[in-house]
Parts: C-alpha cells; structure tokens; sequence
C-alpha cells in the first residue's frame, strides 16, 4: 500500500486504504489507544443525551462502533443512521449489530460525507468520530452535516488533537511517528495507512481553528473539551 497523500486526502485513496487496513481495524483501535477509544465515544453518546434524539446520522461510521455506542446509550430509542464510503469497513459493521439486541436500530449505507443521500433536516444530531481529519473537503462535510440537520439540533465531532505540553507532545510524536507504524505491522496491518494517521494529526487544526471551520459551515455555539491531556477533542455546535 502507498502513502496516502494526507494534504490531498483524495477520496478514492482513502477509501481504499481503509478498506485494505479493515480486517485490523478493530483491533488497531482499541491496542493503539489502550481502550479509551471506547470510554471517548461514550462520552459522544452523552453529548447526545443533551438534546431529545429520535434520529441519529453517525458520519464516517467505519465498523459502527460509535453508532453501537449510541444504541447503548438511547436503549435502543433512538434511530441510528450509519454512513461510510468504505463497503468493508461498514460489512463488518453489519455483522457486528447483527449480534447486538438492537440490530433493527441502525441502518447501515455506504455515502460519501460530502454528499449526503438525506433530505434537508432530518435527524436529531450528527455525530463523527476520527472521520473528519480524513475528509477531502471538510467544510463541504460541515455544511453537508448541518443542512441533513432538524432546526435545534446539534453537532459532535471526536477528534484527535495535539497536546499542550511540551515533554507530552515530545512523547506522543514519537510514539505516532515511530511506534504507531511499528505496532500495526506486528499486528498484522498496513504500516502506512498508520504513518497517513500520523501526519493528518499533525496537520489537523487546533480546537479553536476547528472551532472556526465549524462555525463557518453554519453551526453556532460551538465549544470544545479536550481528554487525555490533550490526545482528543470533542466540538460541539447546535443548528
Ligand atoms: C479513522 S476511521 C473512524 C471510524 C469510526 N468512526 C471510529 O470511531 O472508529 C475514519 C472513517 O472515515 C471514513 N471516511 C473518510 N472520508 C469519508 C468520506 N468522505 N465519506 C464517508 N466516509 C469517509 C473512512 O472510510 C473510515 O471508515
């Protein structure tokens, strides 16, 4: 597998490389993060819960987890719609929910995030996690995210971010630049697809520059929370 160019973010490429890293996905994720990817989508989920949700999209679900998260969390009351544009990333998906309680609660559709095959204003909330670093046109996203959005409902978006301080910083480079790579290959994935994870981190927007763009698609109030000293950021807007 090649470098994917992650200034460029071409869509065909990245699709294809998440669809080639797919049978490690899983996996990667939670050793990569030591579990607290798990606890971080949790806290999504209770973003939700701030509003009244019938109607969830989850953008870039990739294998679904954090719209599995949101089931939990809305016990099952709320719909989830699940969107990715990488088919085995959102098969795998499939087969995982098959086996939940709340198989009937998420539909599953492969969309590319740019243009959603939603009408104007229908769900509750919108939520991404580790998706919107990857999109070619992120503001074309943000739109695309609050025009599917009803009037008073709200935007969250996981993200990693960089920590503040310097000696953490120092670690966490090295730790994506030289272990990152490293760990996926004894683990049975594709180096580069972790070193492209590397670089779109290091050339993500800070929070407030992300506070910025997502404003700039529509969004208002929006406000950030980092966790893990700094490793991720969530964004939140309302419509
Ligand atoms: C790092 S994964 C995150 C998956 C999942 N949300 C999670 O929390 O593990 C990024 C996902 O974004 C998807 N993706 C990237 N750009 C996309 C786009 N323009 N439209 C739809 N999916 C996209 C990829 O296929 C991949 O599944």
């Amino acid at each position: 597998m090649n470098l994917v160019d992650h200034k460029k973010r071409d869509a065909k490429k990245v699709e294809q490389m998440f669809s080639n890293i797919s049978a490690r996905y899983d996996l990667l994720n939670h050793v990569l993060s030591l579990g607290l990817d798990i606890r971080w989508r949790g806290k999504v989920a209770q973003e939700t819960g701030k509003i009244n949700c019938d109607k969830i999209l989850d953008v870039c679900t990739g294998t679904g987890d954090m719209a599995i998260e949101l089931c939990k969390f809305w016990k099952g009351n709320a719909h989830i719609e699940a969107i990715d544009f990488s088919r085995e990333l959102i098969e795998i998906g499939r087969k995982k929910v098959e086996k939940a309680e709340f198989y009937n609660k998420i539909t599953f559709r492969e969309a590319n995030a740019e243009s959603l095959p939603f009408k104007d204003e229908q769900f509750d909330a919108i939520t991404i996690t580790f998706g919107l670093r990857n999109i070619h046109n992120r503001l074309k996203a943000l739109q695309e995210f609050y025009r599917v959005t009803k009037p008073g409902g709200c935007f969250v978006c996981l993200e990693f971010s960089q920590p503040k301080n310097q000696f953490l910083a120092k670690v966490y480079s090295f730790y994506l630049t030289k272990l990152v790579p490293f760990i996926s290959l004894v683990l049975g994935s594709h180096p580069d697809a972790y070193r492209y994870l590397g670089n779109t981190i290091k050339d993500f927007p800070t929070p407030p520059e992300l506070i910025n763009l997502i404003e700039s698609a529509g969004w208002r109030d929006v406000t950030y929370d980092t966790l893990a000293g700094g490793i991720v950021a969530i964004h939140r807007g309302n419509k």
